[in-house]
């Protein structure tokens, strides 16, 4: 039976344009294991599946989408995409770069791994890592990144992630939002993932929220280091940051122009620590067979506790971001996690998994 249905799933697929027409429409995972204990559907969006490997995949190709709208980029001329980042959305602009032909300029800190910049230039980036600063000095990278686009003139955008709202919010208003509404044959209740620039959380809410009536409840989860959890708490005070955290790619210490048009929409804010976050990330690959990376194993603990709270019998959709490949040799090495506290935060049966010195 299920072979069968497998089958009729991989026939019923038609080609798709290359890389870009191979990003999002990602399957909608039902954690066996978590569903039964609180008695609710909790779905993760496998968007590692998306062909650069993560979410980002879809805010790279709505930035460059929106630049050749725009003008500021030309088709088929050679133009050249700017963008800050040390992650996954200089992976998803470099792919998107190389299938239509631009050049791909990424700024970063210096702190990055050189995994992370081997990475890039493989896939024909040229990877610029400047002094890391923080944001409000002029050489802070996202600064340098606008800069140098400035400097180039025509032909060439700064794609500026985390305020430019009507690309990257909105990749997510057009494709990850129907998605899930048109997976769960509209019946979700509820929808949780942590932010970074906060285009997810913002394009998924607001299009849940304007189908559902209001009725989908969205509640923004946060690790340590971040500010946003304090921001909703508090009634929209900003605080200090408090911590730090092993999750990469989110956490904020301001309300992004992506998240801005949005902040009236949530119903809720949940803290959640890296114990929690690193033993739901070895419980996800022992139970679920899923090798995902921290930020993901957080949106998943944030589901389960969505579930709890909301009570037996609701649907709780969150995100998948992206696998475990990018950080294994921290993840699962034994020192690492010594290092961070959080050997003790993984359970004692599943030890077997930090095969990692
Ligand atoms: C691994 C990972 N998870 C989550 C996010 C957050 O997504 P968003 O920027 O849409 O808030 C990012 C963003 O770069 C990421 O790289």
């Amino acid at each position: 039976m299920l072979a069968k249905r497998l089958y009729s799933t991989i026939t019923s697929a038609k080609p798709v344009d290359g890389f870009i027409g191979a990003i999002g429409n990602t399957p909608l995972l039902r954690l066996k294991t978590l569903s039964q204990q609180t008695q609710c559907e909790i779905l993760a969006k496998a968007e590692f599946m998306n062909p650069g490997g993560s979410v980002k995949d879809r805010a790279a190709y709505y930035v460059v989408k929106k630049a050749e709208e725009s003008g500021q980029l030309k088709p088929g001329s050679g133009g050249t995409v700017v963008e800050g980042t040390a992650g996954n959305t200089g992976i998803g602009l470099a792919h998107v770069c190389r299938a239509k032909g631009y050049k791909c300029v990424i700024y970063m800190p210096n702190t990055q791994s050189q995994e992370k910049i081997d990475l890039l230039k493989m896939l024909g980036a040229d990877v610029r890592p400047v002094p890391a600063v923080p944001y409000d000095n002029p050489d802070n990278y996202n600064h340098q990144a606008k800069r140098y686009a400035e400097s180039l003139g025509e032909n060439a955008v700064w794609t500026d992630q985390f305020d430019n709202w009507k690309a990257n919010r909105q990749a997510h208003i057009e494709t990850t939002g129907p998605e899930i509404w048109s997976q769960t044959e509209g019946k979700v209740d509820g929808f949780t993932c942590a932010t970074g620039t906060g285009g997810t959380f913002a394009g998924v809410t607001r299009y849940l929220k304007e189908k559902s009536g209001g009725k989908v409840k969205a509640f923004i989860a946060d690790p340590p280091g971040s500010v946003l959890y304090s921001y909703f708490k508090s009634g929209g005070k900003l605080t200090e940051r408090q911590g730090s955290s092993i999750t990469e790619g989110i956490g904020q210490g301001r309300i992004t122009e992506n998240l801005k048009p949005d902040v009236d929409l949530v119903d809720d804010a949940l803290f959640i620590k890296d114990e929690d976050t690193i033993a739901m990330l070895y419980r996800l690959l022992d139970e679920e067979g899923l090798y995902i990376g921290a930020s993901s194993a957080l949106n998943v603990v944030a589901a389960n506790e969505m579930a709890k709270i909301l009570g037996p019998g609701h649907t709780i959709v969150t995100i998948i971001s992206d696998g475990a490949y990018r950080y294994q040799s921290r993840l699962f090495s034994r020192k690492w996690l010594e290092s961070k506290g959080l050997v003790d935060a993984i359970p004692k049966h599943l030890h077997k998994y930090i095969v990692l010195p």
